[in-house]
């Protein structure tokens, strides 16, 4: 691991903190214009004003990084994404794009279903070839963390396969939260309940077992799961060690929001339609807005009331919910531009809510998410002196440098 000295940082963004920020916290970036930071072993030593007594390790040698001038931010963590998958279903984005429904195409067994066949047939080897590919790609957006789910099995060999490959990546400069949503789809040949028995019984044991995932999330939604399964799965998957996740709210209002709150989940993700109530509930809990504006565009649908949930004092975190069907993309600058201009956040809640509130949602605002002593080196360097060009640039690559560790 290199040791680091970053000067000359004409703005830096360190978004300062532990926990998840709500509501106007959100707005608090924790700049310090002429600044320095120091990374010893891969972890943060100094974070500051420029000064002549760097806390340094004698023993060791510092690469001198020269920010230019520019901004320095902490690495973006994109925390909601399905970036495991097989095969594309670009026929059904055209079929959308006439008028056909997401879930009246899964209904016909497309959608999630294609990309299950897909993904069943795919070998371990070309799963990991298609994720280490993707990976590369966010990591020159900036990148340090992903979430990635599996999902695309729904039978115990294919979602084992998933979370495998994810582990076998650990060694990508991207580090890897997985997540295990077997419960993406009820397979054929199963009910909502028999599928729920059986991935309690025969798949999430050999989970967590091998340690394959720290998440357990459910894709709660009207003829998907229902909220009364979803809370059922949830408390058991909570029981077996699981961290929680909630797809919630996504296309119909199923109080989801109100659940993930009760259910003390890290996240509720989706909410383009959560209810006054549910925004409220989540207000008032630990549980992290995870908001996905990037699936609303490329859904034609409205997007989730970001203004409206941080105004409410809630901890928005944004994602690009990279997946083959509802989204296909996993660019931050569009998740950032959308963000501002069509969910009208701030952009120092947006750059907050992909940070330090993006970890929240991971359980990991201890380690990651901000420029704190102490915590891991994922920094960026942008090629430009503020933050604030971060939406302005809309849909383009701000980032000149990603330092992982
Ligand atoms: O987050 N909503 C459920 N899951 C994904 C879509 C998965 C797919 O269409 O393949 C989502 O939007
Ligand atoms: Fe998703």
């Amino acid at each position: 691991m290199k040791n680091y000295i970053i000067e000359n940082i004409g703005q830096l963004v360190t978004c300062s903190g532990f926990s998840a920020k709500h509501g106007k916290e959100m707005s608090d970036l924790g700049i310090v214009e002429n600044a320095t930071v120091v990374v010893t072993g891969g972890i943060i030593a100094y974070a500051g004003a420029r000064c002549r007594d760097l806390p340094l390790d004698g023993t060791k040698t510092y690469e001198r990084i020269d920010a230019g001038g520019n901004a320095v931010l902490p690495g973006f963590i994109d925390s909601h994404t399905h970036f495991v998958f097989a095969g594309y279903r670009e026929e059904e984005f055209a079929w959308r794009m006439n008028g056909d429904s997401y879930l009246s195409i899964m209904q016909r067994g497309g959608g999630i279903y294609r990309t299950v066949d897909a993904t069943r047939r795919a070998s371990a080897g070309e799963l990991k070839a298609l994720a280490q590919r993707r990976l590369d790609r966010m990591f020159e957006m900036g990148v340090t963390t992903v979430e990635g789910k599996s999902g695309y099995g729904l039978d115990r060999e294919t979602e084992l396969k998933q979370l495998r490959v994810m582990q076998e990546l650990g060694t990508h400069p991207v580090d890897i939260v997985a997540t295990y949503l077997g419960a993406h789809a009820v397979p054929e040949g199963y009910t909502e309940k028999t599928y729920i028995a059986f991935m309690l019984e025969e798949v999430m044991p050999v989970v967590r077992r091998e340690n394959l995932a720290e998440c357990c999330d459910i894709f709660c939604e009207k003829g998907v799961f229902n909220i009364e399964n979803t809370a059922r799965f949830l408390e058991a998957a909570r029981a077996m060690g699981f961290r929680l996740k909630l797809h919630a709210d996504e296309i119909v209002t199923t109080g989801g929001a109100e659940l993930a709150a009760a259910q003390n989940a890290l996240s509720a993700d989706h909410l383009l339609r959560a209810s006054e109530e549910g925004i409220a509930a989540l207000a008032k809990s630990n549980t992290v807005a995870t908001l996905l504006p990037c699936t609303a565009f490329s859904l034609r649908e409205e997007y989730a009331q970001g203004r409206k949930m941080i105004d409410a004092g809630c901890a928005v975190a944004i994602a690009t919910d990279f997946n083959p069907g509802s989204c296909f993309t996993h660019s931050i600058p569009l998740t950032i531009a959308l963000a501002c201009i069509r969910m009208h956040l701030t952009p120092e809640e947006a750059v907050t809510a992909l940070t330090i509130n993006a970890a929240a949602a991971l359980g990991k605002a201890g380690s990651i998410g901000s420029i704190d002593v102490g915590k891991k080196g994922d920094i960026l360097i942008l090629a430009y002196p503020s933050y604030r060009f971060l939406p302005y640039y809309a849909g383009m690559n701000c980032v000149k440098k990603t330092i992982k560790s």
